[in-house]
């Protein structure tokens, strides 16, 4: 059985995406992409070793995009992708892998298929190949006059990553080249004298690179998540002597507190479940039991943060949550916006997918006559259909 490590190239800039994060930790329908991009190729070649190299100012964006994934310590790139790409072949030497894929952090939507084309074409025994789909526009080249001169294009290919190779023959080839600038590690092995062959690309396996290529991810993300879950959840604490209660996470000056085992916030218990529903886990008893004392008087973002891991080790995303806060008093109101700012935090979701209301019930009932504080919540989470 060959030895197979996967490096992934993050350590660019993302110049031609525009303005704000490098692109590779820029949002696709809620997922970080580069995220989206590890955990595709952890499902097409489980037994691979994954090897990601960053850029060394995004520790923490890098950090906070794989948090829960499996992965071991990045490596720092350099200034052009060859340089990252050789800073991860050296980190990974320890390894002694056979075979080596290099992708792009920037193609999240790498497929079975091409992963599959390129590993057989090294198992037949080539030392270099590389994925490719055939050109079907016309080309053209600009000279710098500014004419126009067509190209032909038969036996033209746009190429991809992943790209296969021997590991000790790229890296031979990678250490032959240094302070050249090539696009791609076939260009390397070719620089190198090598032979590299071309197996079929994928026309779904695009580089996001543009803007516009951002609508595009976020198109083809939806499509794979479109199973749709909506969960809800409920919760009720009564109120015990004390000085403030704890409410989405946020403490707050009150008459009394709420009872519980845990801190008593009632609206994220509430929320909590609510997400658990939507992926039918049980509930927050079957993950945190009362009768266990490890959860005593624990902060209730923890039960919170883990409902959320479960999410995305399902490969899903949370769309949205609301919560609604159930009581007479303390007034809710001047709370909102914190509220909904350490929602966000916790679930690291946009602050536009948290809503938080809360309502009197009329001075009737439990909740009206001032005995406690209930909490009533929705989750939307998206699925992928496959799972
Ligand atoms: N890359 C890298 N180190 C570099 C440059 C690029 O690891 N010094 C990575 C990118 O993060 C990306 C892949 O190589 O995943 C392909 O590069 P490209 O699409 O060109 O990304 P960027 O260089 O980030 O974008 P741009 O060229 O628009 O600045
Ligand atoms: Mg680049």
């Amino acid at each position: 059985m060959k030895k197979l490590v996967i490096i992934i190239v993050a350590a660019g800039r993302g110049s031609r995406a525009g303005e704000g994060l490098p692109k590779q930790y820029r949002m696709i329908a809620g997922k970080p992409l580069l995220r989206q991009t590890v955990t595709a190729l952890q499902k097409i070649a489980p037994e691979a070793h994954i090897q990601v190299v960053i850029h060394e100012n995004d520790r923490a964006l890098y950090s906070r995009s794989v948090e829960g994934l499996a992965l071991m310590e990045p490596v720092f790139g350099g200034d052009t992708r060859q340089q990252s790409v050789l800073n991860g072949l050296s980190g990974i030497e320890h390894l002694t892998a056979d075979y080596v894929l290099i992708h792009d952090a920037a193609r999240p939507f790498v497929s079975s298929e091409v992963v599959g084309a390129v590993l057989q074409t090294l198992e037949n025994g080539a030392s270099a190949v590389v994925p490719g789909v055939p050109i079907v526009d016309t080309i053209k080249r600009t000279n710098p006059e500014g004419e126009l001169h067509t190209v032909d294009r038969d036996g033209l290919f746009a190429i991809q990553t992943p790209q296969g190779f021997s590991y000790r023959e790229l890296r031979l080839a990678h250490e032959a080249n240094i302070g050249e600038a090539y696009t791609d590690d076939g260009a390397v092995m070719e620089a190198a004298g090598h032979n590299v062959e071309i197996c079929l690309g994928s026309e779904g396996n695009f580089k996001v690179t543009t803007a516009a290529d951002f609508d595009r991810a976020e198109t083809q993300m939806m499509l794979r998540t479109a199973d749709i879950r909506v969960g809800s959840g409920y919760d009720v604490h009564r109120f015990e002597a004390g000085d403030s209660v704890w409410l989405c996470g946020v403490n707050i000056p009150h008459s009394q507190s709420l009872k519980g085992h845990s801190d008593a916030d009632v609206a994220l218990h509430a929320i909590t479940d609510a997400v658990l529903a939507a992926i039918a886990e049980g509930d927050i008893g079957t993950h945190f039991p009362p009768s266990d004392e490890q959860w005593r008087g624990v902060e209730s973002h923890i039960f919170l943060s883990h409902a959320a891991k479960l999410v995305r080790a399902r490969s899903g995303i949370l769309a949205h949550v609301s919560v609604i806060i159930i009581c007479e008093r303390p007034k809710i109101g001047p709370h909102m916006d914190a509220m909904r700012a350490r929602i966000a935090d916790i679930l690291a979701l946009d602050i536009s997918r948290v809503s938080v209301q809360a309502t009197t019930t009329e001075k009737l009932g439990f909740t009206g006559r001032g005995e406690g504080i209930a909490a009533q919540a929705t989750a939307t989470v998206r699925l992928p259909f496959d799972v």
